[in-house]
């Protein structure tokens, strides 16, 4: 399943050179990216997940998209602003992937190669349902750019975190300081947030080793406790399938 691991084999540490993490062993870095619309809570469960994380002993790297590294984030006022909007979403897309591909090779690959889990909030399932299906843009045109950007680091898991978009919306406009505006993305129909509730549901559906949907209507403790425990269960497979696959000494 962790196909960066499998592409990068160099990068792998071995169980005997791992550092004992409190209970577990942690045999490699580790890859998670939350997604889904708007106001479905991701923050608040990365910002969970990355301190119960911490308690148990590991190394966690929380990190965001558009931006987490200092070029993407130089791009991501132009995406959110809207000034790339009148441009075309072929142009918006491969902005998005020049973030993303800087954000890769900078922060989230040098982190895992050096052991730690990568918390994302949002990463390319974002782009395949925001720029690929509501934007309309063909597989043909979006599938070899994901391939080229991702290069090879795609998430050993996915929280696809889902709600009614009315809901979602709602949480979205409650959380902005009074006088900000909705992003270029918030303003659009509710049409189109359903769709994209629906282009990351089957996402979820077509690619079930990676993905794990959550109810993110539930309260946010319960939500908190759901993913903690698929986390640990993950890296506990993990820890076994590397063990299994090291070379006898
Ligand atoms: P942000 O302010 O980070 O909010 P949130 O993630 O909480 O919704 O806004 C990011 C916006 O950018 C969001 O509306 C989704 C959009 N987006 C894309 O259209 N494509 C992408 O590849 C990514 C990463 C984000």
């Amino acid at each position: 399943m962790p196909t960066h691991s499998k592409q990068n084999g160099a990068a792998r540490i071995s169980v005997e050179q791992a550092r004992p993490l409190g209970h577990s062993i942690l045999a490699r870095g580790f890859f998670i990216s939350f997604e889904g619309g708007e106001g479905v809570g991701k923050t608040t469960q990365i910002k969970r997940l990355a301190e119960s994380l911490r308690e148990a002993g590991h190394d966690v790297v929380e990190t965001r998209e558009p931006g987490g590294s200092p070029g993407a984030e130089a791009v991501r006022h132009v995406l959110l602003s809207g000034a790339a909007e009148a441009l075309g979403a072929k142009l918006e897309a491969v902005l998005f992937a020049a973030a993303r591909s800087d954000h890769v090779e900078t922060v989230i690959r040098p982190a895992v190669e050096a052991g730690k889990i990568v918390l994302t909030d949002r990463f390319m399932d974002s782009s395949r349902v925001y720029q690929g299906v509501t934007g309309g843009l063909a597989p043909d045109f979006m599938t070899p750019l994901e391939r080229a950007t991702v290069n090879g680091m795609v998430p050993d898991l996915t929280f696809m975190l889902d709600i009614e978009p009315e809901e979602g919306l709602r949480r979205a406009a409650a959380r902005r300081a009074e006088g900000e505006a909705a992003d270029r993305f918030e303003k659009e129909q509710v049409a189109i947030h359903r769709k994209r509730r629906e282009a990351f549901l089957e996402i979820a559906r077509n690619e079930p080793d990676r993905c794990v949907v959550v109810d993110a209507s539930a309260d946010a403790e319960a939500i908190a406790a759901e993913i903690h425990s698929r986390v640990m269960n993950a890296l506990r497979d993990d820890a076994k399938m590397v063990r299994k696959k090291a070379p006898a000494k």
